[in-house]
């Protein structure tokens, strides 16, 4: 391996504090720019970052309650911040076109209108995302939810935000990328937030661990231990409506998957390891638990979740055939077609629900997503989906030949948004399309 695993302590989060908050809203002020992170002994690794920190710092919001934040670009380049999975005017949705240019400032509003769930804010800069998420660019943002509050699901030091990535390093201590076309950028050394296949103490009890893949190309497939059973209670959109059992979680680009694992299941002094067994020798080790006593168990996982809203009718079916094209410009395409900012696709209708069906026509998987609606799996390759799918989501990995259907619900805003491959290579060679959501 090109480092050893279970070396470094996992990172907490730094968490960014307000500089004003009253009941109704919360105002943050973060700056994009150039730092280094510690990730290997004695050499710095040079980043960009949000308030020069990678990871980002965590943004701690409350449902109903808005949240400005005013992201000064210090970086140097143009730039676009984009909160995924969030229920966004277009106006702070962080069109991929929309930069904050470089030396400038931008007020982002989020009302927070969404159910609780774990979000992540990146960069969308069009044709640039490979490049600036990997020079690490992404930090949670997570909606607290009165309503999630009143479970006894575990919280404060026993939920635990997880960003998972791939990295390859130069000689020198900087982060080193290939462009991969084809395949996306894959590195060969697992970070969670930001430390190399690090090491976690946990006490003998309930943890919820809040899952993000935030590479730009890399799926994982999970096992804690010897395939021990988590219990999955939320997807991109929030809590799912039951817990689902899971020894093997999924985990596509952009993909959220919270769980809550036991663990008193083990002894103190146990060394759980999460794996990633399809991956390749030096990235199968993810991290590691270390299991120490613990108090008494407060947090509990409830049988009922949540509730889906109940939705309104379909009121139109599309669809998207994805494939690429490798003649003149290497493209990969939606419908025949690569991203233009001035086509839009298509215009759904604000307050209804639609059947949008992708099939993809390539050997690669494409992880698809849509900004601002979010959507109810339909079918994958004309089965119903699992329990764990069937709710909210806002990223569906397509597999290669396969067809998928999924149902967006176009609800609070109006307004043009994007939908793209979240393979960081894919979408920013224009494997994105435009929806214009209207009246
Ligand atoms: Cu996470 Cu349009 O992206
Ligand atoms: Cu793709």
């Amino acid at each position: 391996a090109p480092f050893d695993p279970f070396q470094a302590e996992l990172t907490t989060m730094p968490v960014a504090q307000p500089v004003k908050a009253t009941k109704t809203l919360e105002q943050y002020q973060i700056t994009m720019r150039p730092g280094t992170a510690d990730i290997l002994a004695g050499q710095p690794t040079p980043i960009l970052g949000y308030d020069g920190r990678f990871p980002g710092p965590t943004i701690h919001a409350t449902r109903g309650r808005e949240v400005q934040v005013t992201q000064s670009n210090q970086a140097g380049r143009n730039l676009v911040v984009h909160l995924h999975g969030g229920v966004t005017e277009h106006a702070s949705d962080g069109h991929p076109m929309d930069i904050v240019g470089a030396g400038t400032q931008r007020v982002y509003r989020y009302a927070n209108v969404q159910r609780g769930a774990t979000l992540w804010y990146h960069d969308h800069s069009h044709g640039e995302v490979a490049q600036t998420l990997y020079a690490g660019l992404a930090g949670f943002y997570i909606v607290n939810d009165p309503y999630e509050d009143a479970l006894e699901l575990p919280r404060g030091e026993y939920d635990v935000p997880l960003m998972i990535q791939d990295r390859s390093f130069n000689a020198d201590g900087s982060f080193r990328y290939q462009l991969d076309l084809d395949m996306g950028f894959h590195g060969d050394t697992i970070l969670v937030n930001g430390a190399i296949a690090p090491r976690m103490k946990v006490e003998r009890r309930l943890y919820r661990l809040r899952l993000l893949n935030a590479s730009n190309a890399r799926v994982y497939g999970l096992v804690l231990g010897d395939r021990r059973e988590t219990l999955q209670i939320a997807a991109d959109g929030g809590l799912l409506p039951r817990p689902v059992k899971r020894t093997l979680i999924p985990l596509n680009p952009a993909e959220r998957i919270d769980v809550v694992v036991d663990f008193r299941q083990f002894g103190a002094g146990t060394e759980v390891i999460l794996h990633n067994p399809s991956g390749e020798a030096t990235t199968q080790a993810v991290m590691r638990f270390d299991v120490v006593k613990g108090g008494a168990e407060e947090a509990q996982v409830p049988k009922l979740l949540s509730e889906l809203e109940t939705l309104p009718p379909v009121n139109a079916a599309r669809k998207f055939v994805l494939s690429f094209q490798s003649a003149g410009t290497a493209m990969w395409q939606i419908n025949g077609q690569g991203y233009d900012m001035n086509r839009i696709d298509c215009r759904p209708r604000l307050g209804t629900t639609e059947l949008w069906t992708f099939v993809n026509n390539s050997p690669h998987p494409h992880p698809m997503h849509l900004h601002l609606a979010h959507f109810l799996i339909r079918s994958v390759d004309g089965r119903p989906p699992g329990p764990a799918d069937a709710s909210w989501k806002d990223v569906v990995a397509v597999q290669p030949g396969s067809t998928v259907v999924v149902r967006p619900y176009f609800d609070y805003y109006t307004g043009v948004f994007p939908f793209h491959c979240h393979t960081a290579e894919h979408g920013d060679n224009n494997m994105m399309g435009q929806m214009e959501v209207e009246e």
